[in-house]
């Protein structure tokens, strides 16, 4: 099967003028500028499927998209101006946060670990709880999270109308101009376009198989045999955007709320949102609290059986893997990281 491929002439090309000038002005920390290009598209790569419902009902125009991407990166949308989206889903480091808990406003730090926004387009729901149903309502919800940062909307609002920059901007994005809707669905709109894909796990399902080393084709027959990772990392982001107990988080074997707080059902204690397995080793450290900083942890915590407590999951159990299993399942997991660029045969 082929799959059309965005060719990255056409992303820059798009995306490419007059994008940073007037914004790294009113940015004082630019956070590896440009790096975000490489994965920022109107359409989903190679490896993900070419027709994504959410993705249809938001089409954007150059102009949206380019004033959402500037917002991403403003700390104008921070109380004391000093944190902005890519503060904590940092471009340089696939979106996600270097710090187990990432610093918002006034010294403060967030209660979980920042996830990488790969592919939010496939997600179902967001936060590691899923207690948020759309993107359009998360993006408003870290600009009056106090410990994000903590500016209240009609205040963000407010100050976009004072910036000419941004008056003109949402202007040309929108008829109607900077509104709170509008500031959402900018935002959303470039957040859902920020992707993973293309890497030579895809290649080698759709038979290209001389881009994946052997080692890593040794550890997907593990992935999908009896390491069981499988069953709740499914293609194509490698989760199943449903709720685990892995035991992340236990002290003494006494689990978190996790997903029960939101749906207040017992049998949800210790669950939390599947995480994708793209761009792992772009986005350490790993799980819901950070605990884990190296993709070796991660697999010797799963071959271990996760950490006991009365609602693990059923899946999650002891693992019977040699230290060459445990190799070649990481070397695995480092090619979903992996861009073949550019595609062959295409
Ligand atoms: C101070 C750090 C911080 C800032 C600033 C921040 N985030 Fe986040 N973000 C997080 C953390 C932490 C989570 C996970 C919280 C949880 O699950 O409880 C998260 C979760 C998300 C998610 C959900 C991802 C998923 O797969 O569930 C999205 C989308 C998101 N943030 C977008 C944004 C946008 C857009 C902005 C700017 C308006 C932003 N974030 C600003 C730390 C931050
Ligand atoms: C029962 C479902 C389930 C199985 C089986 C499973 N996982 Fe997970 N995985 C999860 C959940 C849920 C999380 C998040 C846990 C948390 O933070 O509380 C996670 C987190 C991860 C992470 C961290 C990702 C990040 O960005 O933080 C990696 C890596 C990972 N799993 C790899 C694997 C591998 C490799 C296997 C097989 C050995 C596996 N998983 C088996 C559900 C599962």
């Amino acid at each position: 099967m082929k799959r059309t491929y965005m060719i990255t002439g056409v992303i820059l090309a798009l995306l490419g003028a007059g994008m940073s000038v007037n914004f790294a002005a009113e940015s004082p920390d630019p956070m590896a500028p440009r790096a975000e290009i490489r994965y920022v598209s109107p359409a989903p790569p190679y490896g993900l499927p070419q027709t994504i419902e959410d993705l249809e009902n938001d089409p954007v125009t150059p102009e949206q998209l380019r004033l959402g991407k500037n917002l991403f990166f403003d700390t104008i949308l921070s109380d004391d101006r000093t944190i902005a989206c890519a503060s904590c889903h940092r471009p340089d480091h696939g979106f996600a946060s270097p710090d187990a808990k990432s610093p918002g406003v006034h010294g403060q730090v967030t209660l979980r670990n920042a996830p990488t926004l790969f592919n939010r387009a496939l997600a179902k729901s967001f936060m590691w709880d899923g207690r948020i149903a759309t993107l359009e309502e998360q993006v408003l919800n870290p600009i009056i999270d106090e410990r994000e940062m903590g500016l209240p909307l009609e205040e963000a609002v407010s100050r976009l109308k004072q910036s000419t920059t941004y008056s003109q901007a949402f202007q040309l994005a929108y008829k109607n101009g900077v509104t709170q809707e509008n500031l959402a669905r900018a935002l959303a709109g470039f957040t859902r376009r920020i992707w993973l894909g293309n890497s030579p796990v895809d290649h080698f399902v759709d038979g290209n198989v001389g881009h994946l080393s052997v080692e890593a084709r040794t550890g997907m027959w593990i992935f999908e045999s009896k390491g069981q990772c499988w069953r709740c990392h499914t293609p194509p982001s490698f989760a199943d955007e449903d709720f685990h107990n892995t035991g992340v988080g236990v002290r003494n074997g006494v689990a978190e709320p996790g997903r029960e707080a939101i749906t207040k059902n017992p049998e949800d204690r210790g669950k939390f949102k599947t995480p994708t397995l793209r761009g792992l080793t772009l986005t350490p450290p790993y799980m819901h609290d950070g605990s884990l900083t190296t993709l070796e942890e991660v697999v010797e915590f799963y071959r271990k059986g996760g950490e006991p407590n009365p609602n693990l999951d059923r899946h999650i159990q002891p693992l019977d893997l040699s230290d060459d299993d445990a190799r070649n399942l990481v070397e695995f997991l480092k090619a979903l990281s992996i861009t073949v660029d550019p595609p062959e045969n295409q």
